[in-house]
């Protein structure tokens, strides 16, 4: 091919890129300041999951192609890296797209996202670029070291946007033993909680806070803030979400008030209600953990509160048994 030949698939590649670009920022105009879910966004976007497999697979195999191309095996598998980065380019921008409807439609946010987002985007940049250096033939060498910087960052990407899926301990779960510390698996918690008398136990730290961290901080941390609301700590909690900073609700709980209290409105409520928490087929907060959250807003809510300085109540008092026993053990 002579150089000249080379000037339509440059032109169309940038071409591509810009108007990925533009639809990205449209897309942001549009959606910047949406306060609620938008159905049409929602439904476009969630074929973000099944479009985003496209791109890491041909991405990848550009790489091992170009690699295995380097070799006097398989010379002639460099002619194929080039529709790889065609469609893996192709794949990025709508997956892109896609993504970027999801996350805006269903207004997800907090840290995993906003890494996917900028890893993704980064994805699309990088791979882009490798399309471009191939079409002006740069050296195998380079070209080698540009796709696998390109496959590391969607691996990269790939990693966050699993974490917001799965529970962070998903792959070290059930790994042997001895892998669980190179998964980073979460160290248990029982080792780090202090040994102390039961009286003694703050209500918030030791009975609120690990009922709300197995049932609702999946979607209410710092990982994915759903709702504008985070409950993986007291201070986050009692500042509330959307509904508080939008001045709906006083709060997501009214201290001495459980039942005016949105945080147990929205576990107590007829399941099929959308407001239902959690959502989806989530396992619901049971009977006793309800009451031992409610307790604890009737005594005031207070972050420091011990079970000893709280009122005894005959709803809690056989839970506050099992937990004591369950203690001593
Ligand atoms: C699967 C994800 C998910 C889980 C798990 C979940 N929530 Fe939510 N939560 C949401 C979404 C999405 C919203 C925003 C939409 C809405 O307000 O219904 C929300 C909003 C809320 C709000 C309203 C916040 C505000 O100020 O707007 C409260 C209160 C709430 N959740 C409580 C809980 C409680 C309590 C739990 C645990 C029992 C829980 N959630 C578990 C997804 C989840």
């Amino acid at each position: 091919m002579d150089p000249i030949s080379n000037r339509f698939p440059l032109r169309l590649t940038l071409g591509a890129f810009a108007a990925w670009f533009l639809a990205i920022a449209a897309i942001w105009l549009v959606t910047r300041n949406l306060d609620e879910h938008s159905a049409p966004a929602i439904f476009l976007g969630r074929f973000h999951i099944l479009i985003v497999h496209v791109p890491i697979g041909l991405l990848c195999a550009a790489l091992i192609f170009e690699v295995l191309g380097l070799t006097s095996l398989f010379p002639r598998l460099s002619d194929s890296v080039l529709p790889c980065l065609w469609l893996g380019v192709a794949g990025a921008m709508g997956a892109t797209v896609a993504g970027y409807l999801l996350m805006a439609g269903e207004q997800i946010e907090g840290k995993d996202m906003t890494l996917h987002m900028w890893t993704g985007l980064g994805v699309v940049v990088l791979s882009t670029l490798c399309l471009c250096a191939k079409l002006v033939r740069v050296s195998p060498l380079a070209m080698s070291a540009l796709l696998l910087v390109t496959v590391g960052l969607t691996g990269a990407s790939s990693h966050f946007g699993g974490n917001m899926v799965h529970d962070n301990d998903y792959l070290s779960e059930y790994a042997p033993d001895l892998l669980k510390p190179l998964l980073g698996h979460p160290a248990e918690k029982e080792a780090s909680v202090p040994n102390i008398p039961f009286g003694e136990w703050p209500i918030y730290a030791r009975i609120v806070q690990p009922i709300l961290d197995a049932k609702c901080t999946e979607c209410h941390d710092e990982n994915k803030v759903e709702g504008g609301l985070r409950m993986d700590s007291f201070e986050a909690l009692a500042a509330g979400g959307d509904l508080v900073k939008d001045g709906d609700i006083p709060g997501e709980f009214v201290a001495g008030k459980a039942d005016e209290s949105e945080m147990i409105l929205r576990v107590t409520m007829d399941p099929s209600e959308d407001d239902f928490m959690p959502p989806g087929k989530r396992e619901h907060m049971t009977p006793a953990e309800i009451a031992l959250v409610s307790w604890w807003i009737n005594q005031g809510a207070s972050p420091t509160m011990t079970v000893a300085q709280a009122k005894p109540d005959a709803s809690v008092t056989p839970l506050l048994d099992e937990l004591k026993s369950g203690h001593a053990k």
